[in-house]
């Protein structure tokens, strides 16, 4: 039967490399999952005392929340959020939102104020995007009296910071373009369009949402040796074609 072509093992070795490169992802998504609490070796992180704010940051799985945080937290989605949803072609359902906010990957980050009043949170989660693992911010809240005093960016290095520790690719993020706040709030923090946004492919228009994100050291890492095996890709396609013209 002859043997295999190069070019055949090439494509069988790549097919490999990037099945043990899916597994590893998954595994190492799965066992972030399986943390008690991924905020316990940033001690500092889960305090903020700032510009006359001091709150206390807890990181907690949905499932051991108590009902009254959960409550809260959608009725302050809502309150911030309802009217943007409704300018879209989303528009703004309770029961939609309340099953993402309750589903069991989610994480949370809620700040407190000194009466134990919860006073912002941060719904995230550890997951696959495509073949890459990431850290998605689902939501970022915070109620109207202590905005603007530097807990939202502290809360968004706080994600930052696990998302590095974890060996994550990217912390990711939805934003509507019509809440101005929000996005200029994470161009401030610099995030950029990512790749897979609909925004960063040329003929896609009409969408009212961009997908924002952040590489980490890690992320940052992988890209650059994604980078160099494509241009020796390339550049062995070249080679290969000018010795068989
Ligand atoms: C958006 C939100 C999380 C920001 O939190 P915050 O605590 O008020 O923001 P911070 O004080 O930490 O600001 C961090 C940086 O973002 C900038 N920033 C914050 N809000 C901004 C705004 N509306 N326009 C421009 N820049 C803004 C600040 O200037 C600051 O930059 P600096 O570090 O260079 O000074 C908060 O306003 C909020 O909960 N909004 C309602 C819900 C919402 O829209 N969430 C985002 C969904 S995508």
């Amino acid at each position: 039967m002859g043997r295999k072509s190069a070019k055949g093992k090439e494509k069988k070795l790549k097919r490999k490399e990037e099945t043990a490169k899916m597994k590893l992802s998954l595994v190492k998504v799965d066992n972030c999952n399986k943390m008690e609490d991924p905020l316990a070796p940033f001690v500092v992180f889960k305090k903020f005392d700032r510009n006359g704010l001091v709150a206390k940051i807890e990181c907690k799985r949905v499932g051991d929340l108590d009902k009254q945080t959960i409550d809260w937290a959608f009725e302050l989605t809502k309150t911030n959020m309802k009217d943007l949803y409704a300018q879209s072609e989303w528009g703004w359902k309770d029961r939609e939102k309340k099953d993402e906010m309750i589903e069991h990957k989610a994480w949370y980050l809620v700040a407190r104020d000194n009466d134990d009043k919860p006073i912002a949170f941060v719904h995230f989660r550890f997951d696959m995007e495509f073949d890459e693992e990431v850290l998605y911010l689902y939501e970022i809240q915070l109620v109207p009296e202590i905005r603007k005093k530097g807990l939202g960016k502290f809360l968004v290095l706080t994600l930052e910071l696990m998302a590095n520790k974890y060996d994550m690719r990217k912390v990711m993020l939805t934003s509507f373009k019509h809440n101005k706040e929000g996005f200029d709030f994470f161009k401030a923090l610099k995030y950029d369009v990512d790749e897979i946004s609909p925004e960063a492919r040329v003929f896609e228009e009409g969408y009212d949402y961009i997908i924002m994100s952040k590489l980490t050291k890690f992320g940052k890492e992988q890209k650059a040796k994604e980078d160099a095996m494509n241009e020796l890709e390339e550049n062995n396609q070249e080679i290969k074609e000018q010795v068989t013209s």
